[in-house]
């Protein structure tokens, strides 16, 4: 616990302003956190989470009881008696690729008349390099600090992030500001790593590119493996012990997704182009990723026995809807972006989720509409004409193969894009198995 308890303003309640403000709190802050959606702001202060994420109701509610987590309506209210202020506010794709600042600048024209003299405000929101000095512009208020300090969470294990992290990146022009923002980590064990603004927000674009080059990596590997009749376990275990490749973040699958690596890979490239530098390195990694959602329909229309992209009257039995395991979060999720694709080749979808069993959010209903939810996974499999495992919810693993078999009837291929599976055991109950890269 931090000794010397500092007031924090949250701007923002999504999946990482609201862990931010929760995991401050618990580090012994007081923490007051806005937003503009008033639903939601009653929905937290009766101490409701509205997203999956592993272990945040708890230090949400714990830090409520012991008085130091509000949530209150607007970012004014938020910002008002802090000493430091966090913009977490979404930085969506623009048109163009380019990350649409208007959130940020909204929030910062917000703020700007309430901030105390000498207050800091940090942008931990992924911003363009550049938005640091954009935002200390929007205040208009030279008595005030502005620091980037970018976030590395994951969503599902966005807690365990937060209070284990690999390092701390702070961006900063002054080194007393750096320093406040420092403070608040005391409670952490970690390295800080304090640089100026425009590195550390570079930092963050070349972390998530980096990692989204290693997925699309294995994806092309994984591609190869099937042309040349190798095994992608096979090969990430045996580059993998190298430890200047490492196992992690080679995992073959659908296709990268999600509400980060989408947007920043695109924005990377936007924001080289914008200042005269062609990263054709990343405009590969983003390539190779639609290749591979490309490569999993196809994989379906050929399991599904036809020769085009007509699906008329074939169903589809679908595992897993949300871009990864451990998060309700649909964004960009390949299985979303799949679903699409074989919806309009006139395919019907039929699906289950844990995420999705019962009663729906207006949201979950809205990008959901059209597709068949059933509230149990052996239900996928009834008339399937093929089915697709989709995300690697851990359930699916211990999936009773069998009554899949049955329900679907012999010789119906499961597609495995997340190679989840045990393909022997699959090929024992009777179905097909097609899984990436592997042979
Ligand atoms: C990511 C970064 O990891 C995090 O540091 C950043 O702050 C936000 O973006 P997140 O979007 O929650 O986090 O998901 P992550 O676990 O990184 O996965 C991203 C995508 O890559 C998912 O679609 C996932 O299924 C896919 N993935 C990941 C793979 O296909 N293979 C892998 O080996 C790892």
């Amino acid at each position: 616990m931090s000794t010397t308890p500092i007031r924090l303003g949250v701007v923002g309640t999504g999946y990482v302003g609201l862990t931010t403000g929760a995991c401050f709190a618990h580090l012994g802050h007081r923490v007051v956190c806005g937003d503009i959606d008033q639903r939601k702001v009653d929905l937290l202060n009766q101490g409701h989470i509205p997203i999956v994420e592993a272990g945040l109701e708890q230090i949400v509610n714990d830090a409520r009881s012991a008085d130091r987590l509000s949530f209150v309506f607007g970012a004014e209210a938020a910002a008002a008696d802090a000493d430091i202020v966090f913009l977490c506010v979404p930085t969506p794709q623009g048109d163009d690729g380019s990350a649409d600042l208007s959130y940020i600048e909204q929030a910062a024209h917000q703020i700007a008349p309430v901030l105390k003299p000498g207050a800091v405000v940090v942008n931990k929101s992924t911003v363009p390099v550049g938005s640091t000095i954009e935002v200390e512009q929007a205040l208009q208020r030279p008595d005030v600090y502005v620091v980037s300090n970018p976030e590395f969470l994951r969503e599902g294990t966005a807690v365990t992030d937060f209070l284990h992290p690999d390092r701390v990146v702070i961006g900063s022009a002054d080194r007393g500001a750096a320093e406040r923002v420092a403070e608040l980590y005391a409670g952490i064990e970690t390295q800080i790593h304090v640089t100026d603004p425009a590195s550390a927000e570079t930092i963050k674009y070349a972390a998530n590119g980096f990692l989204a080059m290693k997925i699309s990596f294995v994806n092309a590997v994984a591609a190869m493996c099937e042309a040349v009749g190798a095994d992608v376990g096979a090969v990430v275990d045996g580059i993998g012990s190298d430890p200047r490749i490492g196992t992690q973040f080679l995992q073959p699958g659908p296709g990268w997704g999600g509400s980060c690596f989408p947007k920043d890979s695109r924005a990377l490239v936007k924001i080289a182009e914008e200042h005269g530098y062609n990263f054709t390195m990343m405009r590969g990694v983003i390539d190779v990723n639609d290749e591979q959602l490309e490569r999993m329909v196809h994989k379906i229309v050929r399991a599904s026995h036809r020769s085009d992209h007509d699906l008329t009257g074939i169903t589809v039995g679908a595992l897993g809807l949300t871009f990864k395991a451990g998060t309700d979060d649909l964004r960009e999720s390949p299985a979303m972006a799949i679903i699409g694709v074989l919806r309009a080749a006139g395919a019907t979808v039929r699906a289950f989720d844990p995420t999705t069993v019962g009663e729906l959010s207006p949201h979950q209903s809205e990008v959901l509409s059209g597709i068949e939810l059933v509230d149990d996974p052996l239900d996928i499999a009834d008339g399937a004409d093929v089915m697709v495992l989709f995300t690697e919810w851990p359930e699916f693993a211990k999936l009773d193969l069998n009554g899949l078999a049955a329900r679907a009837g012999a010789g119906t291929t499961l597609v495995d894009t997340r190679n989840l599976l045990d393909p022997t055991l699959v090929r024992e109950s009777g179905l097909n198995y097609d899984g990436v890269g592997r042979s």
